[in-house]
């Protein structure tokens, strides 16, 4: 369907195209930019391009395609670096340079790629729509091939196979391929919802053991300025024990994700790969076009649950949504919509909701178990939590850790608050590690809690009297809390220290109570404080 452009307003574009849909894909312009509809009205279609509209003119043709915005989905996507429209950045740079202008179409998957093909059908076999056919090995995983048609296989390949030919075809005629596209604001169906009922082990140790995340829930790390968001999700994507992450550097700085992505080449996970070769990563950087980040949360996500319906365990990491929010205003402001709070568009909320209902565990039709987590970071203007795109993200959000401004400006990483921080599976999660890990994991955790409450009591007593003024067992209990806080709660991600496993982490606060208590027992004792601190610092080592 062709048209021209009729005005132009930044990345908001009108043309005079009829009988499109809305989010239908257009392309605008000589240079074909791509964009979507986002306004009908009866005599013209609003256009959002997703790239730069420098040089555009009214007047040029525009195109429109009658279907949505798609991503590719099949083997390859691994260790693929994307922009927000799920074009590979690598052949883009090739195309336009490091700076993306104009740019025609690049396929997101490599349709010539060799694979090999292994089939669980035999030729003469029914398929149902949605069954497995077979598998191709995709670095680590599994990839595992759906039928997309119903049929008798008339024919089957089997061992090299690229995606541009057919894997089989049916006795209709009808060619099943390996690969598919998908439209990125449809929520895959999947298989049938599960409970989460495995915590995500984050190696975190306030994470783990004081707000444990279970893999299919979402948490949200709300923090200012320089709390340290960035270096926590990049050290989560490093140690997370999922099988695959998806990232989104969405309107954060270009040059931390450079470093994102040399840094997971160089690091190697537990079995010595690549961290890149369980990775997708999709750049949606400040200085690229800010119209397609608002889309690339809906191709990222797509992608997670794309693997997730194959029984994998996925991480979905976004760093940050309140740059993604800020997209959806401008948008909604070309737009000339009524603005809700703060400028936000009044369906902020439920935009918010369309992409994080999609976290959850799955049950595939193999009866394997894949979940989809999610680990999303918000910057707050002035660390105001009470602004609308933290608030959107809490009423959906199934863990919330706050980063708080005087931890990190103490130095203590990560910058979790524990006494606002909470998770809803607090009680899942600590079931499991009680069975899993250590029978008395509830107990130290109530201990640890209660240390850091009674220290939080006592500090404005502190501020008056100074510790000298303080009773023998209740500076006994700030050594105890400080020791909690300095060498249990904090964590360097640039250390040796930057994941702690369930095991290290129960003993570790094992220790540091059982400490307490013999310091406390001693003093009942009539032992005198010095000496039992110096006993106490001697055995700290
Ligand atoms: N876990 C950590 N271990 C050690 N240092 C840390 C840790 N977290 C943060 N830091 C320090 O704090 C600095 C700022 O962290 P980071 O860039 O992650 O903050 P941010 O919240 O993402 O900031 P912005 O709001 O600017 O994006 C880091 O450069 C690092 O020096
Ligand atoms: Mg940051």
């Amino acid at each position: 369907m062709k048209g021209e452009i009729t005005s132009i307003s930044g990345a908001t574009v009108s043309v005079d195209l009829r009988g499109l849909q809305l989010y239908d894909r257009v392309y605008i312009g000589h240079a074909r930019l791509s964009g979507e509809v986002v306004h009908l009205e009866q005599e013209r279609t609003t256009v959002q391009v997703f790239e730069d509209t420098h040089g555009l003119s009214v007047g040029e043709p525009a195109e429109g395609t009658r279907a949505p915005l798609t991503v590719a989905l099949g083997p390859g996507l691994i260790g693929g670096i994307f922009d927000g429209l799920q074009r590979p950045l690598p052949s883009l740079q090739q195309q336009s340079g490091a700076f993306i202008r104009g740019t025609r179409e690049v396929d997101s998957l490599d349709l010539q790629r060799k694979w090999v093909f292994t089939p669980c059908k035999r030729i003469g076999e029914q398929v149902a729509a949605g069954e497995l056919i077979g598998s191709v090995a995709e670095g680590h995983l599994q990839h595992s091939l759906y039928a997309s048609h119903a049929g008798e296989l008339k024919k089957l390949a089997s061992g090299e196979i690229c995606l541009a030919e057919p894997l089989a075809v049916l006795a209709t005629g009808e060619q099943l391929f390996g690969w598919h596209h998908w439209p990125v604001r449809r929520p895959r169906s999947g298989g049938r919802k599960r409970p989460a009922e495995r915590p995500l082990i984050t190696g975190q140790r306030c994470i783990d053991f004081l707000f444990p995340l279970m893999k299919g829930g979402v948490a949200i790390i709300p923090g200012g300025f320089g709390t340290g968001k960035t270096v926590l999700e990049q050290t989560i994507a490093k140690f997370a024990d999922t099988d695959l992450v998806v990232y989104v550097g969405c309107g954060e700085r270009g040059n931390e994700m450079a470093g994102l992505l040399s840094e997971f080449d160089e690091l190697k996970d537990a079995a010595g790969r690549p961290l890149l070769e369980r990775t997708i990563v999709v750049a949606n950087t400040s200085n690229m076009p800010v119209a397609a980040r608002e889309s690339s949360i809906f191709t990222a996500v797509t992608m997670a649950e794309y693997y997730r319906d194959m029984g994998y365990d996925v991480l979905f990491l976004a760093d940050s949504l309140s740059r993604w929010a800020e997209a959806l205003r401008e948008i909604s402001s070309a737009l000339e919509e009524i603005p809700g709070e703060e400028g936000y568009p009044t369906y902020l909320g439920s935009r918010l909701a369309s992409f994080i209902e999609r976290a959850g565990v799955v049950e595939t039709p193999t009866g394997k178990l894949g979940s989809l987590s999610m680990i999303l970071a918000v910057s707050p203007p002035g660390a105001d939590f009470s602004e609308p795109v933290t608030q959107a993200c809490l009423r959906s959000a199934g863990a919330f850790y706050l980063l708080d401004t005087n931890l990190a400006h103490s130095r203590h990483f990560p910058a979790i608050n524990w006494t606002q921080s909470y998770s809803l599976f607090a009680k899942k999660g600590t079931g499991f590690f009680r069975e899993q890990v250590a029978e008395n994991w509830p107990q130290l955790q109530r201990r640890c809690r209660e240390i850091l409450q009674q220290e939080d009591a006592l500090r404005e007593v502190v501020e008056v009297v100074g510790m000298e003024g303080l009773q023998d067992r209740d500076r006994l209990l700030m050594y105890a809390a400080e020791r909690v806080r300095r060498d249990f709660l904090s964590q360097n991600s640039f250390s040796e220290d930057a994941f702690s496993s369930p095991q290290q982490t129960v003993e570790l606060i094992d220790r540091i109570i059982s400490n307490y208590d013999q310091s406390l027992q001693q003093l009942d004792e009539g032992r005198l404080l010095s000496e039992i601190l110096k006993g106490s610092c001697d055995a700290a080592g």
